[in-house]
């Protein structure tokens, strides 16, 4: 008996989407994950790939604004879908340098990452949070940072960065903090605590 193989017009298509404000065409597989697609057809290593199976968060990306685990997507099903990874988050400044988002600002400010890992996740994911949501609370900030996980950082400074970065979106002059948490986990300095804003 001989075995099949599929015909090479069934394993591979065409896509056409935007990624970061650029548009991009491929042939990809059509097994390809868009994980795979970004890091290693497009060269955008910035998204990371940790569990590959929509556990850990650090695959997420942006699908039209929101948030997805790019090791659970096929590249071909975004076809026509705009994308924003790591890369795309901050802005190029007229001097060439780039300028960073005010998520990017806040991890920088709040010391909210360690080995970095999760941090394209984290940072895409907070993102479209307080796009939804621009002015959280403590215990609103814990829930959007809730399906990625981090193995150094303990959560405590990611969550203070998202309540950095809603200040950030209101006022880029907004002084840094400068105290961080108290032991029972409330911000407090700039920042709202529970319930407040
Ligand atoms: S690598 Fe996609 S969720 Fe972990
Ligand atoms: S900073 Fe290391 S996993 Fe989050």
């Amino acid at each position: 008996m001989t075995m099949s193989t599929a015909a090479p017009g069934l394993t591979r298509r065409a896509v056409s989407l935007t990624v970061n404000g650029v548009h991009r065409t491929a042939e990809v597989e059509v097994r390809r994950t868009l994980a795979d697609f970004l890091r290693h057809d497009l060269a955008l290593t910035g998204t990371h790939l940790g569990c590959e199976h929509g556990v850990c968060g650090a695959c997420t990306v942006l699908l039209d604004g929101l948030p997805v685990r790019s090791c659970l997507l096929f590249a071909v099903t975004v076809d026509g879908h705009e994308i924003t990874t790591i890369e795309g988050l901050g802005s190029l400044k007229p001097d060439g340098t780039m300028q960073p988002s005010p998520v990017q600002q806040a991890f920088r400010d709040c010391h909210a990452l360690q080995c970095g890992f999760c941090t394209p996740g984290m940072l895409t994911t907070i993102t479209a949070g307080l796009k939804e949501n621009p002015h959280p609370t403590v215990d609103d900030a814990v829930e959007m940072i809730s399906g990625n996980l981090c193995r150094c950082t303990g959560y405590q400074n990611i969550v203070e960065a998202v309540l950095r970065a809603a200040e950030l979106m209101e006022n880029p002059d907004a002084p840094l903090p400068d105290e961080g948490f108290d032991a029972d986990g409330d911000a407090h300095g700039a920042h709202g605590k529970d319930g407040e804003n």
